[in-house]
């Protein structure tokens, strides 16, 4: 097979580079380990900055976001019982769209399928052969065979636990982390949210995050020790220890309910630098894990796409390799402004264990100060609705 974009990794970043391509006559072939249906079972992460939004309408697949999806104007930053408002719209003149990273996905697929795109499932022991050369390939092997796949460039968008990152030599790659000592429980139920926007709660009793898919779907997280497992926490125990870290108003209305799910993750920071060697690209979670109290993820992976579809349609196109030269320069500047951000929202929501008296005050004097100046609101809402690309 020949291709002049190969994909590794049909989650949103490989999807929307693929989709965004194939609309401007680029050819490319997605490269997928699991199954379609496995892919959209994954639960995550429901906010798309403003530039995401605009990004999906122009890859022809924002009619069903626009019709379910929910802008937000603003959301909650709390402390115990204060809760400061922050007005994405009167501060910034935009807003933020609710809308489920796995809609998002199956509207990529839906409009993939759509265009006759080229999506391979299944594949097993991918490698990325001859990276820095003038004919990269790609090798997989699919139901017993073995595949060869030519193209002219590869976009690594396997995720972090990908191949494609480690495909770039060890001595090249320079790799930036930061584990946070717990994770979060996140619950879905059906059941009215707890508040009309997100709440990002700071509490004497940890972190917490009330947040929604639509009206009768809720997303809740609260955070735990990196050492609990789902099993220990029965629906009712979860509950309580929402309850505990929000507002007492917020929690005295809130409906409760069986959850439809229930899992960890860990938090975690990380950058690998650089995003391209020769003809191979990194893009979203293959090179960069932001935790999730920013909501950055997806929106970060759009980003990535945003500088590299137009320099691969460059380069391909019209022999301008302008573009794919300055790619990992450029995103990396709004990569790690995106990393400083979730780290800053991270740090002062989140309880850490074995913190002295000190950090505690720093928290609640951080919410204090944003409460009161319309400067510092226009900080976190300038960040949250998404720097600029
Ligand atoms: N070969 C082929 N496919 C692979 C391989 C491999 N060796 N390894 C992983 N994959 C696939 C995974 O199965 C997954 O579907 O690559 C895909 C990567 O998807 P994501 O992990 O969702 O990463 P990405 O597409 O970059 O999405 C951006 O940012 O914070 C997150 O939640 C956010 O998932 C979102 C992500
Ligand atoms: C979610 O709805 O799952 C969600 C929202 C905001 C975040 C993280 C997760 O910051």
């Amino acid at each position: 097979m020949k291709t002049e974009v190969a994909i590794i990794g049909g989650g949103p970043s490989g999807l929307l580079l693929s989709q965004i391509l194939n609309r401007a006559g680029v050819a490319t072939v997605v490269l997928e380990r699991s199954s379609r249906e496995h892919v959209l079972s994954r639960i995550r992460a429901g906010v798309l900055e403003a530039g995401t939004v605009t990004m999906l309408r122009e890859a022809g697949i924002g009619d069903r976001m626009d019709r379910e999806g929910h802008p937000h104007e603003g959301c909650f930053l709390t402390d115990d019982d204060l809760m400061v408002r922050i007005n994405f719209k009167d501060l910034t003149g935009a807003s933020v769209m609710v809308y489920g990273q796995t809609e998002v996905t199956r509207d990529l697929y839906t409009a993939q399928d759509a265009l006759g795109a080229t999506i391979v499932h299944g594949v097993e022991d991918v490698v990325i052969q001859d990276a820095y050369s003038d004919a990269p390939y790609v090798e997989y092997t699919l139901d017993g065979t073995r595949m060869r796949l030519d193209c002219m460039y590869v976009a690594g968008c396997d995720g972090f636990h990908g191949i494609s990152r480690k495909t770039i030599p060890a001595h090249i790659r320079r790799e930036f982390e930061r584990v946070y000592p717990f994770g979060w429980l996140g619950v879905l139920s059906r059941t009215r949210p707890a508040h009309e926007e997100l709440i990002y709660a700071n509490s004497a009793n940890g972190f917490a995050l009330a947040s929604m898919r639509n009206q009768t779907l809720s997303r809740y997280y609260v955070q735990v020790p990196l050492t609990d497992k789902v099993a220990d926490w029965s629906d009712a125990r979860f509950w309580n220890k929402l309850r505990s870290c929000l507002p007492s108003d917020v929690a005295d209305s809130m409906e409760t309910g069986p959850s439809i799910e229930k899992s960890i993750a860990p938090l975690r920071s990380f950058v690998s630098e650089p995003l391209r060697w020769g003809r191979l690209f990194l893009v979203g979670d293959a090179a960069h894990i932001v935790p999730p109290t920013g909501a950055k993820g997806l929106n970060l992976a759009v980003s990535d796409v945003h500088y590299l579809h137009q320099a691969l349609i460059d380069v391909l196109k019209k022999g301008d390799a302008t573009g794919i030269d300055a790619y990992s320069e450029r995103a990396l500047l709004r990569i790690w402004k995106a990393m400083r951000f979730s780290w800053q929202m991270t740090t002062m929501l989140h309880q850490f264990d074995g913190e002295d008296s000190f950090a505690a005050q720093m928290r609640k004097a951080t919410l204090r100060h944003l409460s009161q100046s319309e400067t510092a609101r226009r900080d976190l809402a300038e960040n949250y609705i998404g720097l600029p690309f």
